[in-house]
């Protein structure tokens, strides 16, 4: 039966908008393409957005408010900058362009005013937040009245640049929510001291903005609900403090997050957390304020954003990996076809690779996100017959887009079931949405007329024998097992091993070794301790787990391993095993100093060490057939990201 998102497609007013459906797009495009860079990154992230019109409402310019420092001062922390974007020369073409985007579908764009994390200022010289030790510069009288005109001025720049409405980041670590939270607002004076006091710079921030650009544009606020943190806020008190900002000021309506910038969970809700986990929160905001509330946070799918809003718990959905993930989530949804919608697997790639790699943005799983503004994929000049080996995400990538070119593609994968190494990290807890993702690419390759074939190994002469004009070989990896001596043992195990059920450990503690940068050793310990009830301890020899993963994923993994009692050793690089009567003895050599010494006697010894191309394959066709593609992990090893990036741009040029 085909479902029927009623109330996701209803149309709400919001002051005095008329909305086309209930969906926000949440502000995070800055990141996919800057506005504020140069031509093509303008062109980029206008194109992200045009692609994404079938939403209502794109809060989709991220803006900072021009900073003001002494001569010599440099700003450092997440939002640095001094000049802001309201001012740039740029600012009303490029927004005003943006603007006419998106109206041309009937939908609204939305400005978010920003002063995030250490500009450096605050209201009291209080720590920039418990994993970040920036100390603020406790601001003056002057300063809030500096700011006070910029924000109003600003507004006023948003909305004659063609802009619906303007949003206070009130959230975040933005000045403005350390201001209202009593965690990080100590002051005395009129801008602290009570509620009232600690709403001061807001409402006098918001009454400017509503003196310079008049009663009918959108004037919101995007709210943190609960702080989860001692000496913070808790929802009771969010919803007391918006109840009263609606009393003091025009705003029309609030976009609630749940989670900080660094915690557990973050705002960008990670893998390990339901969809939607914040929004049994918003009870006490529905009881204290009669404003329209957006719910954002791992809305993953049309099914979860109807359930928000039929439980009463927004009135709008806000959406940002979602769509970043499949831009026709809603069309998919309109037309009967949820099924096809590409899922958001919530690694949080889209954030951490750019904020910890310094490497241009890429979704996971959808390879065109950031390069809408390039030419699409056309139908192939002359159609071939490709046959593509290994069944991972990169064989199923390359399949599924070299069919929609209209080529004649046959995908063969040795094992009885697709998915390759993401098959096995699926098994591991919060990991569920690695198969979702994997059910959607198999369903979606057989869509485009891929042929699929389960346990049917690429052997060269077979392969050779098909007699493709193109082969692709994505056989992936196998898991590593560095030559280090000891680890040969018996009670020696991989972890793909431990997740797929095929390596049974003793009772006893059990030591897991990471040779990977990423999420798998914490994911692989995170199964030992609280499904398997195993005694663990991971061991990197980095300065800290997974130095990959930005703060946006982090908190949440770590938390999960110290509620299942993981302890950890970093800076430690295992250089031996020994069998011993009492278990297996490992010794560690501190990577600094140089020291050896005993990290403790355990009854196995998990491997989590990244994996090892297969080349096999690739050896045997060398030179033996003309036209021979090496992909993914079997090029390689990476994440995900990688696979379904080189796949696409493999298949453009098929
Ligand atoms: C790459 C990226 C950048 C983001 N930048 C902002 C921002 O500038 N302001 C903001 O309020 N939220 C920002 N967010 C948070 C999103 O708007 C949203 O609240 C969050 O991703 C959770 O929603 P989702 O589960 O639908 O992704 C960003 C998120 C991502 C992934
Ligand atoms: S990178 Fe990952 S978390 Fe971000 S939108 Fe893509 S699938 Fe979702």
């Amino acid at each position: 039966m085909t479902e029927v998102f009623a109330r996701l497609f209803s149309p709400l007013t919001v002051g005095r908008t008329r909305l086309k459906n209930r969906v926000v797009l949440t502000p995070h495009a800055h990141v996919v393409s800057s506005l504020w860079g140069t031509e093509d990154d303008a062109r980029g992230h206008i194109a992200y957005w045009r692609a994404r019109t079938d939403a209502a409402w794109i809060d989709g310019v991220s803006a900072h408010v021009r900073n003001r420092v002494p001569p010599g001062f440099e700003p450092s922390g997440i939002g640095a900058q001094i000049p802001g974007h309201f001012r740039t020369p740029f600012f009303m073409d490029r927004v005003g362009e943006l603007a006419e985007t998106v109206h041309a579908d009937g939908t609204i764009l939305t400005v978010q005013m920003i002063l995030q994390g250490g500009m450096p200022h605050g209201p009291s010289a209080g720590l920039s937040g418990p994993t970040t030790h920036l100390v603020s510069h406790p601001m003056t009288p002057a300063d809030i009245g500096y700011f006070v005109e910029e924000y109003a001025f600003s507004a006023s720049q948003a909305i004659a640049a063609g802009a619906d409405g303007v949003e206070l980041h009130l959230n975040h670590d933005d000045m403005l929510e350390w201001f209202i939270s009593p965690l990080t607002n100590h002051r005395t004076d009129e801008f602290g001291g009570s509620m009232a006091g600690r709403l001061e710079f807001p409402r006098r921030i918001i009454d400017a903005i509503r003196a310079a650009i008049g009663p009918k544009p959108l004037v919101g606020i995007r709210f943190t609900l609960r702080e989860d943190e001692p000496g913070g806020y808790q929802e009771e008190h969010g919803a007391h403090l918006v109840s009263e900002l609606e009393r003091l000021t025009a705003i029309d309506y609030v976009s609630v997050t749940w989670g900080s910038p660094w915690g557990n969970p973050s705002y960008i809700q990670a893998q390990q957390h339901p969809p939607a986990p914040g929004a049994v929160f918003t009870g006490a905001l529905r009881a204290a304020t009669r404003l329209p509330i957006v719910y954002t946070g791992r809305v993953n799918s049309p099914q979860v954003a109807e359930r928000v809003l039929a439980d009463g718990h927004a009135d709008l959905v806000g959406m940002a990996r979602a769509i970043l993930a499949d831009p026709e989530l809603l069309s998919k949804a309109r037309e009967g076809r949820a099924n096809e919608i590409r899922p958001c697997v919530a690694g949080n790639e889209c954030i951490n690779r750019r904020v910890v790699e310094n490497l241009p943005f890429s979704c996971a799983v959808n390879p065109v996100a950031a390069r809408e503004h390039h030419p699409l994929p056309s139908p192939a000049a002359s159609p071939r017959r490709i046959l593509v080996v290994g069944g991972g995400p990169a064989g199923l990538e390359v399949a599924a887009r070299a069919a929609g070119r209209g080529h004649d593609v046959e995908l063969w994968e040795s094992n009885p079931h697709l998915g390759g190494q993401l098959a096995v990290a699926a098994r591991a807890p919060g990991h569920e949405d690695y198969r979702r993702y994997l059910r959607w690419h198999a369903d979606e390759a057989r869509r485009r007329g891929v042929r699929i074939h389960t346990e049917r190994a690429g052997e060269p002469d077979g392969v050779l024998a098909y007699g493709a004009d193109t082969v692709v070989i994505a056989t992936g990896a196998t898991p590593r097992r560095p030559t280090v001596p000891g680890f040969d043992l018996p009670g020696v195990v991989l972890s793909t091993d431990v997740l797929e059920g095929t390596a049974t450990l003793p009772d006893g503690p059990v030591l897991v070794v990471a040779e990977d940068d990423h999420l798998p050793p914490l994911a692989v310990a995170d199964h030992l301790a609280n499904v398997l009830g195993h005694d663990a301890t991971l061991v990197v020899s980095t300065s800290g787990p997974a130095p990959l993963l930005s703060r946006y994923s982090l908190g949440s993994a770590l938390a999960r391993l110290d509620e299942g009692g993981v302890r950890l050793l970093s800076d430690r690089a295992v250089t031996g095993v020994e069998s011993t009567p009492e278990g297996l003895q490992v010794i560690g050599r501190h990577v600094y100093s140089g020291r050896e010494r005993s990290l403790g006697t355990f009854a196995a010894v998990v491997l989590s060490c990244g994996a090892v191309p297969r080349t096999g394959l690739a050896s045997a066709l060398e030179g033996r057939h003309p036209d021979v593609h090496v992909l993914g992990d079997a090029f390689a090893p990476r994440r995900l990201v990688w696979a379904t990036r080189q796949a696409y741009d493999l298949a453009l040029m098929l």
